[in-house]
């Protein structure tokens, strides 16, 4: 029996070797396999971020998500830009009042002969809105997209990213140059701009304020400014309402857990916010936060809290732009902007004694975490917080590349003129008791970043 068995034995096993190979070869073949994915993952990975990254690039330089329906066709900006002699209203846009609002030319996308032309600032070309609708049609208005009929006439406008969130380098002219992605543009009034607008009404009607009194906010902004809570809840209206912030820098801000001065949410969703509820793009937007009526009256009354657009064109764009935003770099500032040897101490100060790392924690230079603090505790003003969902709070705010702020003044409504003005406040409200030379190396520090 025992023989008879082993023999079985045998059997089994030159039967089952040919399993067994196969089962061996298949797990290596699987190894195999296995390592040659994963060099494929990384292949892919690059190549996917990169092709994000370009699309996400050409979102935020060109794509108007269909705003050209609000600002172009209900406001009728375009008319107020093309001027009476265009087909438009009024004396128009001429190119030196574009630039005297802060708009950005894109060197670029401008034909040689006009270059030329603009050369000599005291051409005539300056002071034509043809020149200006000349460059909105060559794409070369940092910003503003023109929409034109088959005869050339200027028929709409609409905007993207890059009007707020980017400047030139003044590499032709002042205001001609290369574009700067990300650096925030402290000129530009758009306020200014879209008080031109034949057709306040849009505005006013909106969220139940007079037409007059909307135009003395808008023209009242000043440069570098704009109200992305406006168009929510109408509070930014009024006798003494400063309802606009400054525009900030978006470069730095991968690691930051949340967007805008009053942190309302992650990049995303901070993007999804503002192309839908302020730009007035054609998509999906929902936050039931939106949708309190005492905090949120425009919001709540318009349904603006449960956008829906059909189609929805600004979706599928919103994955590449986020990509985009967080691989801006932060651009470091000029040979020769700050005082090195001051600058190394200002760092053991901002780290030391004046205790502000604690808040502004390097290298993302505000709190990894839920970075939000009372108005109060930081002497800011509660009235932009308010307007937020969470009462009166506001989020540290990371400090890279202040270099390129320092037009418009600091805080979220630019009640400090400068980075002095910043310590010194800060100086007092903690009672740090710095002395001249450690307010100044701080300032040093603060201007390398
Ligand atoms: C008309 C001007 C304007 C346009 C257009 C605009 N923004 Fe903004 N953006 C602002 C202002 C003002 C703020 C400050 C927000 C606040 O008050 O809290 C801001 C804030 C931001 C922030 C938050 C930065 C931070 O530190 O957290 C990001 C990111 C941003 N914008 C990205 C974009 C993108 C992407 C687009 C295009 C889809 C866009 N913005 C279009 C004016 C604009
Ligand atoms: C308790 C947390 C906290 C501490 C400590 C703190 N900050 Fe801030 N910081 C904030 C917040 C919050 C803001 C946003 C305020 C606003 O926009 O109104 C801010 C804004 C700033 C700004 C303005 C940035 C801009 O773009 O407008 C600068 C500069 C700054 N802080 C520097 C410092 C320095 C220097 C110190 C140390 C002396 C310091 N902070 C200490 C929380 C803090």
């Amino acid at each position: 029996m025992g023989h008879l068995s082993s023999l079985r034995g045998i059997k089994a096993l030159v039967f089952l070797m040919p399993l067994l190979l196969l089962i061996i070869v298949g797990c290596n073949q699987a190894q195999m396999q296995a390592v040659r994915v994963d060099e494929r993952v990384e292949d892919t990975v690059s190549a996917y971020s990169k092709r994000m990254i370009e699309e996400g690039r050409d979102t935020f330089r060109h794509e108007t998500f269909g705003s050209e329906a609000f600002w172009g066709d209900a406001l009728k900006l375009h008319e107020a830009i093309a001027g009476e002699k265009n087909n438009g209203v009024g004396r128009g846009l001429s190119l030196r009042a574009a630039l005297d609002a802060g708009l950005k030319i894109d060197v670029v996308k401008v034909r040689d002969g006009l270059l030329q032309t603009l050369k000599d600032g005291t051409s005539p070309a300056f002071d034509d809105p043809a020149t200006t609708i000349e460059l909105l049609k060559a794409g070369a208005i940092v910003g503003l997209k023109g929409f034109f009929d088959e005869k050339g006439g200027l028929r709409s406008i609409g905007i993207n990213c890059s009007l707020c969130h980017s400047t030139v380098d003044n590499a032709y002219a002042l205001g001609i140059g290369n574009r700067l992605d990300g650096w925030p543009n402290r000129y530009l009034d758009f306020g200014r701009i879209i008080s031109l607008s034949p057709n306040l009404k849009v505005i006013s009607d909106r969220i139940g304020a007079d037409t007059a009194s909307v135009a003395k906010t808008l023209a009242g902004w000043g440069p570098g400014r704009f109200d992305p809570r406006l168009l929510n809840d109408g509070k930014g209206v009024g006798a003494d309402a400063k309802g606009a912030t400054l525009i900030p820098s978006i470069f730095g801000l991968a690691g930051v857990g949340l967007n805008s001065y009053t942190g309302m949410g992650s990049l995303a969703y901070w993007n999804a916010y503002e192309i839908n509820t302020q730009m007035r793009g054609k998509g999906t937007f929902f936050d039931i936060r939106l949708s309190e009526d005492e905090r949120f009256p425009v919001s709540f009354r318009t349904g603006d809290w449960s956008l829906r657009n059909a189609p929805d064109i600004v979706t599928p764009k919103l994955a590449a732009l986020n990509f985009f935003e967080l691989a801006l770099p932060v651009p470091t500032p000029p040979i020769g902007y700050f005082d090195a040897a001051a600058a190394e101490r200002g760092r053991a100060v901002f780290e030391g004694k004046a205790t502000c790392a604690k808040c502004h924690v390097p290298p993302l230079y505000t709190e990894p975490g839920w970075p939000m603090h009372s108005a109060s505790s930081i002497g800011a003003d509660g009235f932009i917080a308010s307007r937020s969902y969470e009462g009166r709070l506001y989020r540290t705010t990371p400090l890279k590349g202040l270099f390129t702020k320092m037009k418009g003044g600091f805080y979220h409504d630019g009640r400090f003129q400068d980075l002095r003005s910043v310590v010194d406040h800060y100086n007092e409200l903690f009672h740090l008791g710095l002395t001249r030379q450690e307010r100044t190396d701080l300032v040093e520090f603060l201007r390398s970043l």
